[in-house]
């Protein structure tokens, strides 16, 4: 699980059309939520299309060492047998979250009021990324937190005897902070409140709702979220159908808009409204994307995405569609080198706390090949339609999604992209070299022949 140590280049190449039909595998953030909500639910979860991944395969792990058994089955399924909340086991192992910031930090909001001890490690990325966004409420609601310098990974967290419920405005855009403040909140005794300024995505609210948690979300005078969690509920187990991760089939949308010729249905994509900012960003940018066969699946509606290869324009990001849009805009940058004139992007600080500094890495990766940007503290500003791009190796500092979003950027340029690590791409979408093969992209490693 560990990347870095024997990092394995990729390049693509330009690709003729891309065509085809596909399906992207199970939303990441429903997945991690599946089984962390199945163990602490009493009985059996049964979960279909779960993205088998390495982040959401640590989260398993995790669910395991406190005394879930969760399985595969022949068809693909899985089950969660849970322990129920309140009964978690001490884990007997250091728990290992990988490349993992959903994992460890939800998971911490878990362990941290219950009375057991736990060690989180992770990889180089995820050991730089900042805890204390988490660990500061958690301290609050009881926890006791040993932790490196910065509140930073390696950290111990002994759950609290007697939690306190806590009411919390969260500082910053962060879905991962209000998941965590409310899953600590579930073995609380009384009433958790966490506020939200900005909104963001809401499965915790909405798959807790179906766990059978109290859970009410308001609107207070200044029009913020107001996110109240009954504690101590009995959780049942649930049936769940994770629908298609939209932040993966981001890749093959841009992809097909930017590669001339192409046309490409993705299947069953999940159309949850705070995770659809970047198909309305592309839809403003002149992007041919038709929303088919809109239904509604396991409480979320989906649809399936026809994109044809459209001529985009640049345009300027509205910042409050940001978290809305948060992981895409490493392959919305690579679309607006496609595009016609500058494509403004503001309101862009979170970006800095990715598994990459991602707003740094996307506008290295631009400018080694050839793509005129120009980065500010918080804003990226990408100039479309320059000459003979491409030709550059892009790294990718152990973050998926610099990989995907360069090696698309290699489908469409003059000369091909190589990333310095393909292998870090199983964090999120371990089917994705194959997909995009079997829509007629070509793929060599370290910029050989094409595989
Ligand atoms: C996620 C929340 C977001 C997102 C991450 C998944 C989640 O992180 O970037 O990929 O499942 O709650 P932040 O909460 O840091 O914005």
């Amino acid at each position: 699980m560990s990347h870095g140590a024997s990092p394995s280049p990729l390049s693509a190449h330009s690709a003729k059309a891309l065509t085809g039909t596909i399906r992207v595998p199970g939303d990441k953030s429903i997945s991690h939520r599946s089984l962390m909500f199945g163990a602490l639910a009493v009985g059996r979860t049964t979960v279909r299309d779960l993205l088998e991944s390495e982040d959401v395969l640590a989260t398993a792990d995790a669910m395991r060492a406190v005394g879930a058994k969760i399985e595969k089955h022949a068809d693909g399924s899985y089950t969660v047998d849970g322990v129920g909340l309140g009964s978690l086991l001490e884990p007997d192992r250091v728990i290992d979250f990988g490349n993992a910031g959903t994992g460890v930090r939800l998971t911490m909001g878990i362990f941290g009021t219950h009375d057991i001890a736990a060690t989180f490690v992770g990889d180089a990325s995820l050991s730089g990324r900042p805890m204390g966004r988490v660990l500061d409420p958690l301290r609050q609601m009881g926890t006791n937190v040993v932790a490196r310098d910065g509140d930073r990974l390696p950290a111990s967290v002994r759950g609290a005897k007697d939690p306190v419920p806590l009411t919390y405005r969260v500082p910053m855009p962060s879905a991962q902070v209000k998941s965590a403040v409310l899953l600590a909140g579930l073995n609380c005794p009384g009433e958790t409140t966490v506020i939200e300024p900005i909104p963001t995505r809401d499965h915790t609210e909405k798959m807790l709702a179906g766990f059978g948690a109290e859970i009410s979300v308001t609107l207070n005078e200044a029009g913020e979220r107001v996110i109240k969690l009954q504690g101590q509920p009995e959780l049942k187990p649930q049936n769940i159908d994770v629908p298609a991760d939209p932040s993966s089939a981001a890749f093959p949308i841009v992809a097909a808009l930017i590669v001339p010729g192409s046309d490409v249905t993705i299947e069953n994509v999940m159309l949850n409204e705070h995770r659809t900012g970047l198909i309305t960003t592309l839809i403003e940018m002149g992007g041919n994307i038709e929303l088919m066969n809109k239904r509604s699946a396991g409480g979320e509606e989906v649809a399936d995405i026809r994109v044809r290869a459209s001529q985009l324009k640049g345009i300027t990001v509205p910042a409050k569609r940001a978290p809305s849009m948060i992981d895409e805009y490493p392959v919305l940058a690579v679309a607006a080198a496609f595009a016609e004139g500058d494509t403004f992007m503001p309101g862009l600080d979170e970006l800095r706390v990715k598994e990459s500094d991602r707003l740094a890495a996307v506008a290295r990766g631009l400018e080694a090949n050839g793509i005129p940007c120009v980065e500010t503290e918080d804003t990226l500003t990408v100039t479309g339609g320059a000459n003979n791009i491409g030709g550059g190796t892009v790294i990718t500092h152990l973050d998926h999604r610099i990989a995907m979003s360069f090696l698309v950027l290699g489908m469409a340029a003059h000369k091909p992209v190589t990333v310095d690590d393909g292998a870090v791409i199983a964090t999120s979408f371990p089917t994705f070299k194959s997909l995009f093969s079997g829509l007629g992209a070509d793929f060599s490693k370290n910029g050989s022949a094409a595989a």
